[in-house]
C-alpha cells in the first residue's frame, strides 16, 4: 500500500458534493491518496498525515482534478500550417483537407507516428490532461486504420474507430461501396483494438443513412457510440446521436432548437470544441445555451493537425469563458466531469472518495486563472498519485 498527501493545497475542487458549491470548492486543503485511488479530501487542519508514506506541499496552488479530453485525433503524420495561414487570410475551412493528411500518415512508419504520438501525449500531460480519448481516421484501408488503433492503445484505453472520417479518394465515386468497407473487413479488424466508434456526420462526408449503418454496425460489435456532427452546418447528426444512445455528439456548432431540446432530455453529452472555432473562424457555438436547456456539456480540444492543433485544456477553457459563455467554474467542469460523462467513466474528473487520483497543480491561487491567464503555462505538476 502506497499512502501520499498533498497538502498545503490554497483552493481544491473536488466535485463533491460533501463539500461547499457547485466546484466542491475546501480552502487550505489536502488530499490523500492510497494505491492510485482518493481516501479523503479535507482542510488541511485535520489531514490523516500519520496514514501517509509521502507528503507534498504545494505550497499554496489551487488544484483541480486533471482534464478528462474525450476527443482527440492524435495519431497522423505531416502538419497542415499552410492550410491554417490561408484560412486566416480568409480561405474556408472544408474537410478535405483530412485526405493529406491521410497521405502523409499512410507514408509514415510505424515509429514515426508512434514518435509523434509519444510527443503530442507529454504535451497534454504537460497541461493537466490526465485522461484523453485517441481516434483513428487518418489511415481509411483496413492495415491503416488498425495500425493507428493499435498505436492508440499504447497510449490509453479510450480509443475509438473513426474509419468513417471522410470517404478516401479512392471511393469518391462509390461511397457506398466504402462504407460497406468501414462496417464489414475494416470494423472486424478495428473493433478488437477500439472501445467507441465514430462517423463525421455532415454534407460532404457521411450522410444520416451512411452514418447510422456505421455506427449500428459498431455497436453490435460492442462498441460504444459517438458521433462529429453539427460542424459545419445544422444536419440530422444531432437527432441520429441521441436516438441512438451515444455517450457523446461532438462539435455541435449549428444546432437548431429541437437539437438542443433532444439533447437536454437525453444522456447524451453535447462535446464542444471551441479550438476549431478559433483555428477555422466559424462563429463560436453558445454552451451558455445548452447549459440553460439542460444538457451536458463538455470540453475538449480535438487536437487534430487541420481544424484544431491545439493539445492545451486551459485553452479551450479560455476559449468556453470568453467565447462560449460559460463562466470559469462551468469551464472546469465541463473539461473535467464532463468529459468524464463524454466517456461514461464515473472514475475521473472529480476527486470525490474512490475517484482516480488525478490532479493538477496550478502555478495560481484559483481556477479562475485558468481562463484569466490566457496563454501562460500555469499547470505546475500533473500527478497521477
Ligand atoms: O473533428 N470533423 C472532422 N474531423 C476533424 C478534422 C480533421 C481534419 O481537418 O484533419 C475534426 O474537426
Ligand atoms: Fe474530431
Amino acid at each position: 500500500m502506497t499512502a501520499t498527501l498533498v497538502t498545503g493545497i490554497g483552493e481544491l475542487t473536488t466535485f463533491d458534493p460533501a463539500h461547499p458549491g457547485p466546484l466542491g470548492l475546501v480552502r487550505d486543503a489536502a488530499v490523500l491518496a492510497v494505491d492510485g485511488r482518493i481516501a479523503w479530501t479535507g482542510a488541511s487542519s485535520a489531514a490523516p498525515r500519520s496514514d501517509a508514506d509521502a507528503v507534498v506541499d504545494v505550497a499554496g496552488a489551487a488544484v483541480i482534478p486533471g482534464f478528462v479530453d474525450a476527443h482527440t485525433h492524435l495519431v497522423f503524420a505531416g502538419d497542415r500550417a499552410h492550410e491554417f495561414e490561408a484560412r486566416m487570410a480568409g480561405r474556408p475551412y472544408t474537410a478535405g483537407g483530412i485526405r493529406s493528411t491521410v497521405a502523409a500518415t499512410r507514408e509514415a512508419t510505424e515509429d514515426a507516428l508512434r514518435t509523434r504520438l509519444a510527443w503530442l501525449v507529454a504535451e497534454l500531460h504537460a497541461q493537466g490532461t490526465t485522461t484523453f480519448e485517441v481516434k483513428s481516421g487518418y489511415g481509411l484501408t483496413v492495415a491503416d486504420e488498425e495500425r493507428l488503433l493499435r498505436l492508440a492503445r499504447e497510449v490509453t484505453d479510450e480509443t475509438t474507430f473513426l474509419g468513417a472520417h471522410v470517404v478516401p479518394a479512392e471511393y469518391a465515386d462509390d461511397a457506398d461501396a466504402y462504407v460497406d468497407l468501414v462496417t464489414g473487413p475494416m470494423l472486424d479488424a478495428c473493433a478488437p483494438h477500439a472501445r467507441w466508434i465514430d462517423v463525421f456526420c455532415e454534407t460532404g462526408a457521411f450522410s444520416v443513412e451512411q452514418s447510422e449503418r456505421i455506427l449500428r454496425a459498431g455497436a453490435e460489435c460492442g462498441l460504444g457510440v459517438r458521433v462529429h456532427a453539427a460542424q459545419l452546418g445544422p444536419g440530422g447528426g444531432v437527432a441520429l446521436a441521441v436516438e441512438l444512445d451515444a455517450a457523446s455528439v461532438d462539435h455541435c456548432t449549428y444546432l437548431t432548437d429541437e437539437d438542443v431540446e433532444r439533447l437536454a432530455a437525453s444522456r447524451t453529452v453535447a462535446t464542444l470544441l471551441p479550438g476549431v472555432e478559433f483555428s477555422t473562424r466559424h462563429a463560436y457555438p453558445s454552451g451558455r445555451r445548452l447549459l440553460d436547456a439542460g444538457a451536458t456539456v463538455a470540453l475538449a480540444s480535438d487536437c487534430n493537425p487541420g481544424s484544431s492543433f491545439t493539445s492545451s485544456m486551459p485553452f479551450c477553457i479560455a476559449l468556453a469563458v470568453r467565447e462560449l459563455g460559460l463562466t470559469p467554474a462551468e469551464a472546469l467542469r465541463a473539461a473535467t466531469l464532463g468529459g468524464a460523462a463524454a466517456l461514461r467513466r464515473d472514475d475521473v474528473g472529480h476527486l470525490r472518495p474512490g475517484a482516480r487520483a488525478d490532479l493538477a497543480v496550478l502555478r495560481a491561487p484559483s481556477h479562475i486563472h485558468l481562463a484569466y491567464r490566457p496563454g501562460v503555462p500555469l499547470i505546475e505538476r500533473t500527478l497521477r498519485l
